[in-house]
């Protein structure tokens, strides 16, 4: 048979799921290391801006505090003052009729007008910023900047005390005076309050960024790594594809042989006056190892075939399942009351499926040959036909020989046979189950054995309906 190298396919089935399942660990390996990456730049930015958030506060509440002797004499001088009252009057109030506190500009700029300058929010600070000067008393007295209002807790350290609250952060310090003699006397406290979200908006970006950049990475990674995996399967898929190829060849070139030798020995057979008595029973062993090596033969050539060609549905049809189990049990039913077995069939319903009719009905007399080949004379082969929902299930049972625990996870490997069959039942390559299982996969079924030694198997066929 001609071999074409061209034809060499990496679509394949296995090689497509191993390509798959590569993939998506790749993808998820990169990803996740990516993630890790990402997550630690993150958490040591957000980490270190916030850190300059606090040090910014700290610093303008430092700077706050040194001033506060200035701005309180300032007070003072304004509060004392005879026109005052008059000039409270024109003071902003809050919706309670509570005197707002006064702005540090329109302290500053008491003497440049009779009237008190109209109350604008900060100069010093933009809106985002607020500094609040308070008395000893706790008292809000003086305010820069926006004004937030902030209840003093009861014990604020000497070195200051950072508070949180509806995303707002704020630096607390008291004031005390700095001359030896007085001791440390408070003279009130400073607040410095921000609000947070500018950083949190920036945080957001920065976390939106990062989670682009590692989909982003992470995909390029897998279209690479598809491209790489592709490069580095292809010769992997053609010595396979090789392999399988000469499996097939081989066997189609050996039917031709194995024919003639077959043919041979029969014509021998039909005359046995023409051999010698001695050499009768070779003329038979011939015979019989002839036949056995045409049916290995014929299954290596399938599943030969299976495996090389892509699953074609072009020769599919609806093949009625009930009436192929039941040609299929009176084609055996000969053989079974040869050994001395009840054959049964018990259609529950009459399931369609659609497939290969041939390949099917191998399937079916694959396993069915195998219950009447281990159920000892006496026993009962029963094959049951049922559909739930829109799967048909088919089950062959016997009460033969039964297969040990230890092997049923091997019985549809290729070429596998457990130690009884090998000595007490000659006849069999361990291919019926491999093809029968390649069968079952290729018409997107499943198929499964439950079995206890000496008391029975049985082998359950699911197939889509
Ligand atoms: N119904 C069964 N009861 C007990 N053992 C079984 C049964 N069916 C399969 N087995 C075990 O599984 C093995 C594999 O079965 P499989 O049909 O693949 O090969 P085989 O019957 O030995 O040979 P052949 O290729 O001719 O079918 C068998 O050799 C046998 O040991
Ligand atoms: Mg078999």
């Amino acid at each position: 048979m001609a071999w074409d190298t061209n034809s060499t396919q990496i679509s394949s089935p296995q090689f497509n799921r191993l390509r798959n399942q590569l993939l998506l660990f790749y993808f998820l390996a990169v990803a996740a290391i990516l993630g890790f990456f990402s997550t630690t730049i993150y958490l040591l930015v957000s980490r270190d801006r916030q850190q300059q958030f606090d040090q910014q506060l700290q610093q303008i509440g430092t700077s706050a505090a040194g001033i506060w002797e200035v701005v309180y004499h300032e007070y003072e001088e304004l509060t004392t003052q005879p026109e005052y009252a008059a000039y409270q009057r024109t003071l902003p109030r809050d919706r309670q009729g509570q005197l707002l506190p006064i702005a540090l500009a329109q302290l500053m700029g008491k003497y440049q007008t009779d009237t008190a300058p109209p109350l604008v929010p900060g100069t010093l600070l933009d809106t985002t910023h607020g500094i609040a000067w308070y008395a000893p008393t706790r008292a809000l007295l003086i305010y820069e900047g926006a004004l937030f209002s902030l209840p003093l807790p009861d014990q604020i350290p000497a070195e200051g005390l950072f508070v949180s609250r509806d995303k707002t952060r704020s630096f607390l310090q008291p004031i005390y005076t700095a001359s030896p003699q007085s001791g440390q006397e408070l003279l009130g406290y400073v607040a410095v309050t921000g609000t947070l979200a500018e950083l949190e908006t920036e945080l957001e970006h920065l976390r939106t960024n990062l989670f682009l950049g590692v989909v982003l990475v992470a995909g390029f990674v897998v279209v690479a790594g598809w491209w790489l995996m592709r490069q580095s399967i292809a010769p992997v898929a053609a010595s396979l594809a090789q392999l399988k190829q000469f499996t097939a060849d081989a066997s189609h070139e050996l039917r031709t042989p194995l024919t003639a030798i077959q043919a041979s020995a029969e014509v021998l057979q039909s005359h046995p006056e023409r051999i010698h008595p001695s050499d009768i029973e070779k003329v038979s062993a011939i015979a019989t190892a002839a036949t056995r090596m045409g049916h290995l033969v014929k299954d290596l050539l399938l599943i030969a075939r299976l495996d090389a060609q892509a699953p074609d549905q072009r020769g599919w049809h609806v093949i009625d399942l009930d009436e192929l189990l039941e040609d299929l049990v009176e084609l055996l039913r000969d053989r079974a009351q040869a050994a001395q077995l009840a054959l049964t069939y018990q259609p529950q319903a009459t399931a369609k499926v659609y497939g290969d009719a041939e390949q099917l009905q191998r399937l079916f007399a694959n396993l069915l040959s195998n219950a009447l080949q281990y159920t000892p004379a006496g026993g009962i082969v029963t094959v049951t036909l049922q559909q739930t929902g829109k799967t048909a299930v088919v089950r062959v049972q016997d009460n033969g020989i039964g297969i040990a625990p230890a092997d049923l996870p091997h019985v549809f490997e290729r070429f596998w046979r457990t130690e009884e069959a090998r000595h007490h039942y000659r006849d069999g390559s361990g291919l019926g189950l491999a093809i029968a299982k390649t069968i079952v996969e290729r018409h997107h079924g499943h198929i499964s054995v439950q079995s206890q030694p000496h008391q029975g198997t049985c082998f359950e066929v699911k197939l889509p309906c």
